[in-house]
């Protein structure tokens, strides 16, 4: 096994530091922090030998051309935006283990063009949708996504139109697949003593917006029996969501965010929105899920006299990995530990939306105790060391 490359540490405690939200790390789309990412990578980028680029959706990408001009391009990555207070190694780490995997497989000759993508939006913090970033690498931004508001109201349209990129635009380009080095954010490699497994499908999400809406009132002269208080309406749909999940096999479903208009503590609440996200590896399993769900919200407000709206910015479906590609990457890690688990992941990544342009492998790197989106998310030096062994002879390797 190849000795650690320090650089992989020094560059991912580097973004580490790099936040909108000190102390805590913090990075969202088209934030400062994230400029300021974007140049240190940048920076990396030309130090390997990539030319940069940034396309229409604020992404930053390093290229090295192939001899042969006709080659398809092979991309690597993942993204560079974070959830609030994150871990250091979710997005990072497959940017960090992309640009040293592709220098190392350009020391090789490898026969496609190689590309490393750090995806300006795949956390959806600021948005409250996804893949933003990835979507608009794979041409796919449509215009629901561009409708979307962030909290003061500026459309991601806006924000794109107002943003300046840095760098050139992108080359026209045929592509041959993606493939992503992430933290597992799970806890099986750990369990089972393993450094890296391969991901053989992405669960399906949908994330909504409910927003509820009753009458705000004076807290001390509102006879109970008389208010449409939103916040209650909303607390017995949160108890609602967990013990259906609860009661699922296998589906999970999550309150994120709650937020309470004009809020004082002597105002009963009238209007209040919050997000729901739901997961499943199975489409039709997550979609009966949704729609049982959100009929029984509209039930339960209509009860209490408060009227709904269910926005859903985002129904992602679950997606396949090339089982080919997933075969070759998991041989590839069979040469250096017994053996190689095939993984469903639960999380979402940017894989799945390029998965509309082209195949995608994924590699999943252990962490401790499972932990992401926290942070003491961590990663082992070793096992990202063997994380960079892998990806550079993926991408040596894989067939045209
Ligand atoms: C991204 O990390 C997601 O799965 O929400
Ligand atoms: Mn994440
Ligand atoms: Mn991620």
């Amino acid at each position: 096994m190849t000795p650690p490359d320090s650089r992989a540490w020094q560059w991912l405690a580097t973004l580490g530091a790099v936040t909108d939200e000190p102390p805590g790390l913090t990075r969202t789309f088209l934030s400062p922090a994230l400029a300021r990412a974007k140049d240190l990578v940048a920076g990396w980028m030309r130090e390997i030998g990539l030319t940069v680029y940034e396309d229409a959706g604020a992404n930053l990408i390093g290229r090295w051309e192939a001899p042969d001009p006709a080659a398809a391009t092979l991309v690597c990555g993942s993204h560079l935006d974070t959830v609030r207070n994150a871990g250091r190694f979710d997005g990072a780490l497959g940017i960090i283990t992309g640009l040293l995997a592709v220098e190392r497989a350009i020391a090789r000759g490898p026969r496609h063009h190689l590309e490393v993508v750090a995806f300006s939006d795949e956390e959806g913090v600021r948005f409250q949708t996804t893949y933003l970033g990835s979507r608009a690498f794979v041409d796919r931004l449509g215009p629901v996504e561009r409708a979307a508001v962030d909290r003061a109201g500026v459309s991601v349209a806006a924000a794109l139109a107002a943003h300046r990129p840095d760098f050139p635009p992108p080359p026209p380009r045929r592509f041959r697949a993606y493939v992503e080095a992430h933290i597992e954010q799970g806890p099986v490699l750990e369990a089972e003593n393993l450094s890296l497994g391969v991901v053989t499908a992405i669960a399906g999400q949908t994330r909504a917006r409910v927003v509820l809406t009753g009458e705000a009132g004076h807290a001390g002269t509102t006879p109970m029996r008389m208010r449409r208080d939103a916040l209650a309406g909303a607390a017995e749909c949160i108890t609602l969501i967990e013990s259906r999940a609860r009661a699922g096999d296998g589906v999970v479903a999550t309150v994120g965010q709650l937020e309470i208009a004009s809020a004082a503590s002597n105002v009963i609440p009238g209007t209040v929105w919050f997000t729901v996200d739901v997961r499943d590896a199975r489409n039709v399993v997550r979609q009966k899920f949704c729609r049982e769900l959100f009929a029984e919200i509209e039930t339960l407000a209509s009860r209490r006299g408060l009227a709904v709206r269910i926005e859903i910015p985002l129904a992602a479906p679950a997606v396949p990995c090339s089982p080919a590609l997933t075969a070759q990457l998991a041989a590839i890690v069979g040469r250096r530990q017994p053996r190689c688990p095939q993984l469903v992941s639960g999380a979402g990544h940017d894989a799945v939306a390029l998965s509309e342009a082209m195949e995608v492998a994924m590699l999943f790197v252990r962490c401790r105790a499972g932990l992401s989106h926290h942070p003491n998310e961590f990663a082992a030096e070793a096992d990202i060391t063997a994380a960079i062994d892998v990806l550079a002879d993926f991408l040596a390797e894989c067939p045209a």
